[in-house]
């Protein structure tokens, strides 16, 4: 692993939406670099963008029309090796998103490929042989290329699949992952990867990372296939981060991942706690089934970082569920787990998600998480000098929509507990990234939750109550220096932790 990743903290953007510098609506890559320092001061130090590249943004740039060029609504390579250069600077490292599995109908691999005359791309995509034939469990396009054949897609209808093999092949038109085709994919990828990592990118977030070899059910064929890539890759530019869109940390980490989510989507309860109707930190939810699928994930996946991030650009902001203070008390947990966290742009000011927006790129439900960044109190919140009809999204009408720049000023905000959380962690190795977890009390369908992080030669007892009420758990030890606090401390007597309703804190043992 490398070791910057020992205390990274990451921030996502979401290019479009976080800062415009020249007055066209749309987020670009000069204004990253212009919030740099923002960022740096927050306390992350590392970057996640979504992807930026050549696009015609059908599914916001998970769509590639050119994986070597930077989208132009962005700026330029040049700005891109600049922003790699300027985080360098300041200490901090850049991911970039890598999207494997699918382009842009419009990529000229694609079209070259619908072509009925045998080309270089003719096996860069999933075809049938015949268009008649549809294979069973896969969305397919057809009847409109000279080619005669149904093409796999991966997500939207737009974004067909690239060609990195089937793990059995069963029928003709099926490749084995070794086959000249599937293997020139990935040496492609490859090229993609060395690419901007050469330029100064630090690795990349890969896009639905599990999903590249065909009828592989148990994913042992992708695994196989990362695997071989992480051989070169450890080689080449052993510095290189990557994080996985997977969402199963045992499966992704086996495949040499670095990293990878606890999403959304899969096995692990992740929305128990932020986005349910009885979401655990709203303060009447579980989080016992989050623990539990965490802990069996954890027994097989030794190495490696599972990172739980406080949102992305594809769910509901944090806050849609959870009141103030259980936001903060979210923060807290997300502060306190080992793991790199991952702070999703606007939710250290919690930003709310915007109901009801049209779609935008394909954004469909996940628009009301994209709306651009909040700053000030100037015009469209400092995001853009552009008339409002013109940005990428509204802005968030509200009166008391939260400001970076109030929350700054203000000792109170959730933006100053954010920061103060991430100081805590930095300066408590028990809670770093790589620090020890064990469960202490995660009781089914009640408070408090307890954990203990170690490391370096500490311990720190972590007591989480959303509820409402003032609850206790069993604990032998005693308790030393309250060094975090969110609500009233709790007191300790006769083996039982007394725990103030809504609090967090953090103790020393
Ligand atoms: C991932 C991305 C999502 C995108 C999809 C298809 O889930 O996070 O935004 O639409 O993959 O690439
Ligand atoms: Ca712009």
């Amino acid at each position: 692993m490398p070791a910057w990743l020992k205390d990274a903290i990451f921030y996502e953007i979401y290019p479009q939406s976080f800062q415009d510098t020249n007055a066209d609506g749309i987020g670009d890559i000069p204004g990253i670099i212009r919030r740099l320092d923002y960022i740096r001061e927050l306390g992350c130090n590392a970057l996640w963008l979504n992807p930026c590249f050549a696009s015609p943004f059908l599914d916001a740039g998970y769509d590639v029309a050119d994986y070597y060029t930077v989208a132009p609504r962005y700026g330029t390579n040049e700005d891109l090796k600049n922003l790699f250069a300027e985080a360098h600077k300041r200490g901090m490292h850049v991911l970039l998103d890598l999207v494997p599995g699918h382009t842009a109908a419009e990529h000229p691999w694609f079209r070259e490929s619908c072509k009925a005359e045998k080309n270089p791309y003719t096996d860069r995509y999933v075809w049938t042989d015949d268009v008649w034939r549809i294979p069973e469990g896969m969305n397919t396009i057809r009847g409109f290329s000279e080619r005669d054949g149904a093409c796999v897609v991966n997500f939207f209808s737009h974004q067909p699949a690239l060609n990195y093999g089937f793990l059995n092949p069963a029928e003709s038109w099926q490749q084995s992952m070794d086959a000249p085709g599937p293997q020139a994919t990935l040496a492609e990828m490859k090229n993609v990867m060395a690419f901007w990592l050469s330029m100064g990118c630090d690795g990349f977030r890969v896009d639905m990372a599990g999903s590249l070899v065909k009828n592989d059910p148990e994913q042992e064929g992708t695994i196989a296939l990362w695997r071989q890539v992480f051989a070169w890759l450890e080689k080449a530019f052993p510095e290189a981060a990557m994080v996985s869109e997977w969402g199963e940390p045992d499966r992704s980490l086996r495949a040499g991942f670095h990293m990878d989510f606890l999403l959304h989507f899969g096995p692990s309860h992740y929305n128990d706690l932020f986005r349910c109707d009885n979401a655990f930190f709203a303060g009447n939810g579980d989080a016992s089934a989050f623990v539990k699928a965490y802990e069996a994930t954890r027994a097989k996946a030794e190495q490696g970082l599972i990172c739980i991030p406080s949102g992305n650009h594809d769910m509901q902001r944090l806050t849609t569920h959870l009141p103030e203070d259980g936001v903060r008390i979210a923060f807290a947990f997300l502060l306190s787990m080992p793991g790199a966290p991952f702070l999703y742009y606007g939710d250290e000011i919690g930003m709310r998600y915007l109901w009801n927006l049209p779609s935008k790129e394909g954004g469909y439900s996940r628009t009301g998480a994209r709306t651009p960044m909040q700053w000030d109190r100037t015009a469209n919140a400092g995001f853009s000098a552009a008339a409002p009809e013109k940005l990428y999204l509204p802005m968030d009408p509200a009166e008391d929509r939260p400001t970076v720049e109030a929350q700054m000023a203000d000792p109170d905000s959730l933006y100053q507990e954010v920061r103060h959380l991430i100081e805590v962690r930095r300066a408590n190795p028990a809670l770093g990234n790589l620090g020890k977890l064990r469960f202490v009390y995660a009781p089914e369908n009640a408070c408090p939750l307890v954990y203990l992080r170690e490391g370096e030669g500490e311990r720190v007892l972590v007591i989480l109550n959303p509820s409402e009420k003032t609850v206790t758990f069993p604990w032998t030890e005693g308790l030393g220096k309250r060094i975090y606090g969110q609500g009233g401390a709790a007191s300790v007597e006769n083996g039982t932790v007394t725990v103030p309703a809504k609090s967090a804190s953090f103790y020393r043992v």
